[in-house]
């Protein structure tokens, strides 16, 4: 296997395991749903099922890998790099960036995100950064009408041709966008900016593994052959997987949905690798937005490890048993052995000889072992080192379980209309025509 997965601490997770905790009729019920909603995925029957080429992204992409070489290439000579984009245009990317990244070790080529809010002080900031800067933008937008990165496209586009000229737009601007609609497209066809295109059956948040995640991730040197590779060796095992012990996805799917029907509306994400920071916030985008619908769905949350233990811990362990948890437990990491000292005045010693990584994990198994016992229960994805592959698992894993848990509540896990709530009143109240 790929991956482990534990139920509380139990590696070997079968029906039993979950009847055991939450009860056979519950457990074979939602079983039984969770069965039916993979069902209804791989026979494309489900609600949405106009948004359903997530699925087959990963060797799709893998047989287009010569095309982002050449993109790669494309923007070989600049230094920096602007993506611009939000939600699904923005979270995945900067997710596996950060997870990847070597704390503290200069970069050939630095990324920069914007687009991704409204703050004036950091677009003006931006902008002045700039002024002594080799730059190049990437600007993906789905629906081509978004309003923050099309925002900080006019000020970033204007500052383009302002440092590099007219003639250079052609060579430092990629357009993500739709293939004919939306007025980025527009703007792409009209000005001839080198494109390509978010297809029309993913959806924003289901879209890392497509050209809106590879583009960017490839120019930043990020091995997306091996980031699709590690998405096609799990999609080989969960796809259409209805034996439990072997399908780590249907695991998961079940679990949420066994204790959200016992009312544990909140589940926290966890990890002890701050490096990971972004892939709960991508996490929690693919979760609550799949899923919180119709008045139902689970509230995606989030904890790094072990700081939050010094701010949310006391919560967790005896605030209100409304939550459940789930754990990314990375095995590897880097090689630091705390040494002995002969004076032992901070009272150390006891621990020469072990790794810092050996002491994260055992924090990690005595904090798993302890929100057990507070009645936090826990599922665990172990994985063995963090790198584009095992990314490319978590990544594929989780779109494919939140498509099952959202289904398995009989909720359309694709589209997203309570987003357009904020956008009417927003428009209205700034005077777009139209609204
Ligand atoms: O998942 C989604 O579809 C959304 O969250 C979008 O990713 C987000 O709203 C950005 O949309 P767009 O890419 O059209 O600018």
């Amino acid at each position: 296997m790929v991956l482990n997965t534990y139920f509380l601490e139990d590696k070997n997770i079968n029906l039993g395991t979950f009847e055991h905790f939450y009860g056979s009729k519950l457990t074979n019920d939602l079983y039984k749903k969770s069965l039916e909603a993979i069902k209804q995925l791989e026979n494309k029957s489900c609600k949405g099922s106009d948004f359903l080429g997530w699925l087959d992204l990963p060797q799709k992409e893998l047989n287009q890998l010569q095309k982002y070489e050449e993109l790669k290439q494309f923007f070989k000579e600049y230094d920096t790099i602007i993506s611009i984009g939000i939600g699904g245009s923005y979270l995945g990317i900067r997710a596996i960036i950060e997870a990847l990244k070597i704390p503290f070790q200069k970069q050939s080529k630095e990324i920069i995100f914007a687009g991704h809010h409204l703050s004036s002080r950091y677009l003006k900031n931006l902008l002045n950064y700039l002024d002594n800067k080799n730059f190049a933008l990437i600007v993906i937008s789905k629906s081509g009408t978004t309003a923050e990165p099309a925002i900080a496209f006019r000020f970033l586009y204007k500052k383009l041709i302002e440092k590099f000229g007219e003639k250079e737009i052609s060579k430092r601007i990629i357009v993500i966008t739709d293939k004919e609609k939306g007025t980025l497209r527009k703007l792409a066809n009209q000005f001839q900016l080198k494109s390509d295109i978010v297809p029309d059956d993913v959806g924003g948040r289901y879209s890392v593994l497509s050209p809106v995640g590879l583009i960017p991730l490839s120019i930043m040197n990020i091995d997306i052959k091996s980031l699709l590779e590690g998405a096609l060796s799990i999609q080989k095992i969960i796809r259409n997987q209805s034996e439990i012990e072997i399908n780590p996805a249907l695991q998961y799917a079940l679990y949420r949905n066994l204790n959200y029907a016992l009312k544990k509306q909140i589940e926290i994400l966890s990890t002890y690798r701050p490096e990971l920071f972004y892939i709960l916030e991508w996490w929690k985008q693919l979760y609550g937005e799949s899923e919180g619908k119709n008045y139902k769905g689970i509230y995606p949350a989030s904890s790094i490890f072990t700081t939050d233990l010094h701010s949310l811990g006391q919560w967790i362990q005896e605030g209100e048993r409304n939550l459940f948890e789930t754990l990314i437990d990375i095995q590897e990491d880097d090689d630091l052995v705390l040494f002995s000292q002969q004076d032992d005045s901070d009272g150390l010693n006891y621990l020469s000889g072990k790794s810092l990584n050996y002491i994260n994990r055992t924090a990690l198994q005595a904090t798993r072992k302890a929100h057990i016992s507070g009645g936090v229960p826990n599922f665990t994805f172990e994985i063995k080192e963090l790198n584009e592959f095992y990314l490319g698992i978590l990544i594929y894993l989780f779109e494919y379980a939140c498509a099952i848990s959202a289904l398995t509540l009989e909720i359309n896990p694709f589209d997203q209309p309570g987003v357009e709530a904020y956008k009417t009143n927003m428009f209205k109240m700034l005077g777009k025509p139209g609204y």
